[in-house]
Parts: structure tokens; sequence; C-alpha cells
């Protein structure tokens, strides 16, 4: 079968790969209709995690079961699943409590697997013609009868809408609050969806794309571009100085200034300062026990200097880590069913798989207009003139969604 293989800092190819299939009774194989391009693999794809060569990427995947091991119930081939970037077994201490994103058996000695990332166990990656699927009957999202039509939508369930859903949730967002979000990529652009969703009172986002920004501006949030001035004093004056109520890092470990200068302790001491006194703060924004390709001396070995004086003054709390996809998606799945979440008004680009180098040096490049990619590896909409119209419709009704009316 084709697909994306990493061979190295920014080298990435489509080839021939031997096929997925069926390696264990509770496995599926799932034919690969959508796989996005994520953040998570900018890191990977720059060198900057212990990535092997030779591995297939490609952890946020939807597609048409093709093939049951003979353990599984509840899945049929046929079936349209959207998976969870998350590969866990539902049975151990963790995965029994919900917390997915740290499953204590699917990566012996780590808590936490996923497909085609650095780290988190030997599972290939979707950025493919097909996908094993372990423990198939837990970790298959079914999707409804408009699995098709709303297919750009379902796809952000793998991953970035649940992961920015989890932000949230970490915050602590409620009601009527205020929320500030760093980073106007795709996660946080879902945070800011989900704080929507969650009847945030006001929505912050700071970045310096003005694309990104814009289309956080179309579902009716505040953008402020820190390249243009201080992204604290600005959300300072926005909630009368007080900060906001809560905060959600949405960058990770490569943030950087203006300049493009990282800084690895800049988001999280500017959400401290950010959010008022006893106000939370989520962070999903990946940071990593040990960066050797940083510059930064501390960074490193995976620290930073956190102002934790200003931190315990302000009574704040920090909530980390990998989203559990599996506590939220089916929820946020039935969002999107009744068109109350359309989170597809992000995509900017849908190509075939052949494409994905290209698309790879565009999204690292953060390239005006490259907001997210998914790659259609069985090429079946890959029709620019419908798409263009479809994509139109989608933003439309992302704004409507979120109208208190
Ligand atoms: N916790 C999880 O489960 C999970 C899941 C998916 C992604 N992630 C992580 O979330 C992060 C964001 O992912 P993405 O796909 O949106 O990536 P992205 O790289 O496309 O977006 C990050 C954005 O942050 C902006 N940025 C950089 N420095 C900044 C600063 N100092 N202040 C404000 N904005 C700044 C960039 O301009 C960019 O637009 C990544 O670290 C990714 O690995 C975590
Ligand atoms: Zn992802
Ligand atoms: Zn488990």
């Amino acid at each position: 079968m084709k697909a994306l293989v990493y061979e190295g800092p920014r080298d990435v190819v489509v080839k021939n790969v031997p096929d997925a299939k069926i390696e264990r009774p509770t496995d599926v194989l799932v034919k690969i209709t959508s796989t996005n391009i994520c953040g998570s693999d900018l890191h990977m794809y720059e060198g900057r995690t212990d990535m092997e060569k030779g591995r297939v990427l490609g952890h946020e995947n939807l597609g048409q079961v093709v093939e049951v091991g003979e353990a599984v119930d509840r899945i049929k081939v046929g079936d349209w699943v959207c998976l969870p970037f998350n590969v866990s077994c539902g049975f151990c201490k963790n995965c029994e409590r919900g917390l997915t994103g740290f499953c204590l058996t699917t990566n012996p000695g780590m808590a936490g697997a996923a497909y085609g990332f650095a780290g988190m166990g030997p599972y290939s990656g979707g950025q493919a013609e097909y996908l094993r699927v372990p423990y198939a009957d837990f970790n298959c999202l079914k999707l409804p009868d408009d699995a098709q039509d709303k297919e750009n939508d379902y796809v952000m369930l793998s991953d970035i809408f649940p992961t920015g859903w989890h932000a949230t949730e970490l915050a602590g967002v409620k009601p009527g609050e205020s929320v500030v979000i760093y980073g106007c990529g795709p996660v946080g652009l879902m945070a800011a969806h989900s704080a929507m969703i969650k009847g945030a009172s006001k929505v912050i986002i700071v970045d310096l794309h003005p694309d990104r920004l814009a289309l956080a501006e179309q579902i009716g949030a505040i953008a402020i571009d820190y390249s243009k001035g201080s992204a604290v004093e600005q959300i300072l004056e926005l909630t009368d100085g007080e900060g906001a109520d809560r905060g959600c890092e949405c960058v990770g470990y490569q943030c950087h200034d203006p300049t493009g200068h990282e800084v690895p302790n800049a988001t999280m001491n500017d959400l401290v300062k950010s959010v008022r006194a006893t106000g939370g703060i989520g962070v999903v924004g990946v940071f990593i026990p040990e960066d050797p390709g940083s510059r930064d001396k501390l960074a490193k070995k995976g620290e930073i200097v956190f102002d934790f004086g200003l931190f315990w003054v302000k009574g704040q709390h920090i909530a980390t880590g990998q989203a559990n996809v599996k506590a939220y998606n089916h929820y946020l799945r039935d969002l999107i069913h009744a068109d109350r979440a359309k989170p597809s008004w992000i995509v900017s680009h849908e190509l075939a798989l052949d494409e994905a180098p290209e698309a790879y040096k565009h999204f690292d490049a953060r390239d005006n207009g490259w907001t997210k990619v998914i790659l259609h590896p069985a090429g079946t909409q890959k029709n620019p003139k419908r798409q263009s119209t479809q994509k139109k419709a989608v933003r439309k009704e992302a704004v409507h969604a979120h109208s208190p009316a």
C-alpha cells in the first residue's frame, strides 16, 4: 500500500510499504478516506523528536472498515469510523476512568499510545491507504448516516476538536466566563469553537498569522496579533485589568517571539499574567521531557524558567496533557450531527496522499492560507470545484452554530 514515510528532518516521501493487516483478533482494518496533517506531526517533521526513520505518520484518521478480527463484536465491515489518535485498551486503570490518553498497556513503560507518533508505541500511522486499529470495539467511534456528507467535520474528532475541548475542560471553562487562548493554529481554533459552544462570554485568541486570526474572528473571537504589541497588556485591557477567567495553551514547546526565535517559556508565563487570580490554565500544547534540538540550554532537558511566584500568589491552577479523545468524541460527534458544531470551517486544503510532502512544507512554514490539510488517500473527494463551494457554505454554518439566536 502507499503511505507517507518519515525519512528524516523535513524529509517525508510517499512510497509503497507492506500492507497494514489484522495482527490480533481484536483488530480491524480501516480503509482511510480522510487523514489530517497536525501541528504535532510538525514537531516530528522538523526533527524535534526521536521519531524513527521509516515510520508512517498520521494520527487523525477516518475511514471505512474493510476487515474485522475474529474477536470483534460491535464493529462491522462497511462501518464508517473515526479513530481517536490515542490507542487505548479500555481495561487498564486509566482507561477505566476515561483517561485513555494515558493507557497503561498499549505502550508499556509509558502512559499513552498513538498512531504514527514519536515515543508513543509501535503503531503505524494513517497517512496511508489502510490502517490497523487495535482493540477496535473500544477505539472505533461509529459515525451516523451523514458520515460522508460531513466527513470533513467528523475527521476532526480524531484529535483536534476533542483536544481543543480538552483545553477548555482542563482550564475549567464555564458559561459566561472569559477565555484567552494562546495559539490560533487548528488546536487553538478548536479551543475557541469549544469555548463558544460552552457559552463563554468572551473568547480572546493570540497569534501572529492574520489568516488564522481571521478564521477565529469568523466565529466571534477577539483576535490579538502579538507581533503588533504586548498580548498581555491587550488582554488585561479587555478584561478590566483583571485577566481572563480561563486560559488555554495551544502552542507548545516551540512557541516563539514575533521574529520566530523560540522562547519555550513565553506562552506559559504570558498565561500566568493574562489569567485572573484563582483562574485556571489548560495546557494541551505539547511540552516534552527532552528537546536536544533546542538552542535553549534548559529546554534541552525539558525545563523552562516558570514564573512560579506570580502563579502561586495568584492562586491559579494548571492542568496539562494529551487529550483523552474518547472522553468527549461521541458527544462532539452528536453536536456535529445536530449542526451545533462545524469544526471543518478551518479546513484550507483537501489533497491526495501523493501531495502530502508538498503540503507538509507549506503547513510547516505556516504559509498564508494553509490552516488545516486533509489528505484523501482513497481520492474520493478530490474535486476542487465542489470543495470550494462546499467550504464557503460550511464556514457560514459554523458562524450560525455559534450565534446565540
Ligand atoms: N494535547 C494533545 O492531545 C494535543 C493534540 C494535538 C495537538 N497538540 C499540540 O497542540 C499544539 C498546537 O497544534 P496545532 O495543530 O494548532 O499547531 P500549529 O503549529 O499549526 O499552531 C500553533 C500556532 O501557535 C502560534 N504561536 C507560536 N508562538 C506563539 C506565541 N508565543 N504566542 C501565541 N501564538 C504562538 C503559531 O503561529 C501557530 O499558528 C502543538 O504543540 C501540538 O503538538 C496537542
Ligand atoms: Zn493531531
Ligand atoms: Zn488502557
